[in-house]
């Protein structure tokens, strides 16, 4: 039998995990979206979510505020475990004033972040908002401040995702936007800066919102958004699998599955897959596929610069980050959006402790006046800065070709790759055969009565004579030259060895990336 205080906390209890009520929740059904209550449960493991802040509400009064003060503010926040792995979660209610964030709401999700930075935990937001509350004013824009700078501090040092499950509007786009991983789900998700109404008002262009801010757009356009799925079950399935990849923080290292495959396999099936003449396409990710413990590769941004692959994978049952061109997708050229994927990519391997593995087969970078006026100086930059600036281990590969600023840039020695093989295939030059005969033998050629069989007989000489792997190995700037049925074995070995590598930085408040 319940004593009245114990009965007046069940009630209390009750109406508040009702959130916005029933009419509410049947709304947000409708619209085929589920409740943020109904999202965490999905998300944790059954039984494990703690929940913080259940009876905050807001203090707001004006504009009809005084008149109602729903627990929890519209935003349900706590902790609870992933594969029994703790991680800290918030989720938006919709139901409640849609999900707007006011002073309280904002100091609920501060307060679980400053939770998760002490704790060296993740920290994961399930986004469902209309935005800034409006009628609180610029409480509810401080409120969004003090969320950016605690990003920002924490970035680095906890993993840090945003599930984007509905609206996320304005200046709203920006936690997101610091966050390591945007995941989108493909219905009734969007972000933009400024929506459809204003776009048209400033700007006459008529959009509509998943034209604008969809995941489709943010998945293949923008880059914005890393992963995207289907469905809310789906996607919160993508975020258990990411968060099996990472580490709580940046001083634990990414959690080791014991491993179920033979770190000593060997893949004939590479010779099928790589076809030997340099002109021929593959896809890079039965490459993959056959390096990695039992063919799993998490891949991030699969939509977006499609001619370069990054993504996480396990060798011996520990996680590495893979950066690999794509001679599948536009002949796996460097350009402007490939050097950005790469580079954040390699970025938060360092700042968490993947091991890169990189492989190389690409031309080089993509000529031409719009990459050039976009600023692929700038961006191929920071390709150069992140695989430079890394002190974790790093691998390469060279299965084919790696030309000019290219074979540099993809982990090369000179950036201080840790371990670099080739295939006896590779072509490693500052251009390909075709360019190279033609400025150097140009008057040879010319002059010649048979201009084709000269420029075959001078393209034969130089791949013999430079563009091959030996010379490279020759000056040391290659470990080895390998048989492609042996990449498995000796990526594995040589990560063993580097293990516990440490490599100080110089002392400075931060370096200057060029962004
Ligand atoms: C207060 C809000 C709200 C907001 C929605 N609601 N957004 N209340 N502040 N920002 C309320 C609505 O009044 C409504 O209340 C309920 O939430 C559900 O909203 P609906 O409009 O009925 O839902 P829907 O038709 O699904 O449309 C969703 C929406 C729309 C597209 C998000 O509500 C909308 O455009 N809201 C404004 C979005 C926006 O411009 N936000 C500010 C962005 S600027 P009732 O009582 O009727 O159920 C920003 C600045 C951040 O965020 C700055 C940080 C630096």
């Amino acid at each position: 039998m319940k004593n009245e205080f114990e009965a007046k906390l069940e009630e209390l209890r009750a109406t508040a995990l009702l959130g916005g009520g029933a009419s509410q929740i049947e709304k947000q059904h409708a619209k085929g979206k589920k409740t943020a209550r109904e999202r965490i449960e999905m998300f944790l493991d059954p039984g494990t979510f703690i929940e913080t802040g259940l009876f905050v509400s807001h203090r707001a009064t004006g504009f009809g505020m005084e008149s109602s003060h729903p627990a929890t503010d519209g935003v349900v926040t706590g902790w609870g475990k992933v594969d029994g792995r703790v991680v800290y979660v918030f989720a938006q209610d919709f139901t409640i004033l849609g999900g707007s964030l006011g002073e309280a709401h904002g100091r609920k999700i501060a307060q679980l972040m400053d939770l998760a930075y002490q704790n060296g935990a993740p920290v994961i937001g399930l986004n469902d908002s209309g935005g800034a509350r409006i009628q609180e004013g610029v409480d509810s824009l401080a409120s969004y401040g003090e969320i950016f700078y605690r990003n920002t501090r924490a970035s680095g040092v906890i993993p840090q995702i945003s599930v984007i499950m509905g609206p996320c509007a304005g200046g709203a786009v920006y936690s997101p936007g610091i966050n390591d991983f945007i995941l989108m789900v493909n219905q009734n998700a969007y972000m933009f800066i400024t929506g459809p109404e204003v776009v048209k008002a400033v700007t006459h262009e008529e959009v509509d919102f998943d034209s604008l801010g969809g995941a489709e757009v943010h998945g293949k356009k923008s880059g914005v958004a890393h992963i995207t799925a289907p469905d809310e079950e789906a996607l919160l399935g993508q975020l258990r699998w990411l968060l099996s990849y990472l580490p709580p923080n940046n001083m634990t290292p990414p959690p080791f599955l014991p491993p179920s495959d033979d770190p000593r396999r060997l893949l004939p099936e590479l010779e099928q897959i790589v076809p030997l003449d340099p002109q021929r396409p593959y896809d890079m990710h039965a490459v993959i596929a056959a390096i990695a413990d039992g063919g799993e590769f998490l891949e991030i941004q699969p939509e977006y610069a499609e001619n370069i692959l990054v993504g996480f994978a396990r060798l011996d049952g520990y996680p590495v980050g893979i950066v690999a061109n794509q001679p599948g997708y536009l002949a796996g050229v460097l350009d402007i959006n490939a050097s950005d994927k790469a580079a954040r990519f390699i970025r938060f391997c360092d700042a968490f402790h993947f091991p890169l593995v990189t492989l190389v087969d690409t031309p080089g970078f993509l000529p031409g006046s719009e990459q050039e006026h976009d600023g692929i100086i700038r961006h191929g930059a920071k390709m150069i800065y992140a695989y430079s600036e890394a002190t974790v281990p790093k691998l390469a590969i060279i299965l084919r070709k790696a030309y000019g600023g290219a074979y540099i840039v993809m982990s090369s020695k000179h950036l201080r790759c840790d371990y670099n093989l080739a295939w006896p295939q590779a072509e490693i030059a500052v251009m390909g055969p075709d360019g190279a005969v033609k400025i150097v033998f140009r008057k040879e050629i010319n002059a010649s009565s048979d201009p084709g069989s000269l420029t075959d007989e001078y393209m034969h000489k130089y791949r013999a004579e430079i563009s091959n792997p030996y010379l490279a190995a020759s000056r040391g700037y290659l470990d080895d030259i390998i048989p492609p049925a042996e990449s498995r074995l000796r990526l594995i070995a040589a990560l063993e060895s580097l293990r516990e590598k440490r490599q100080e930085t110089p002392k400075r408040k931060h370096g200057n990336i060029p962004l």
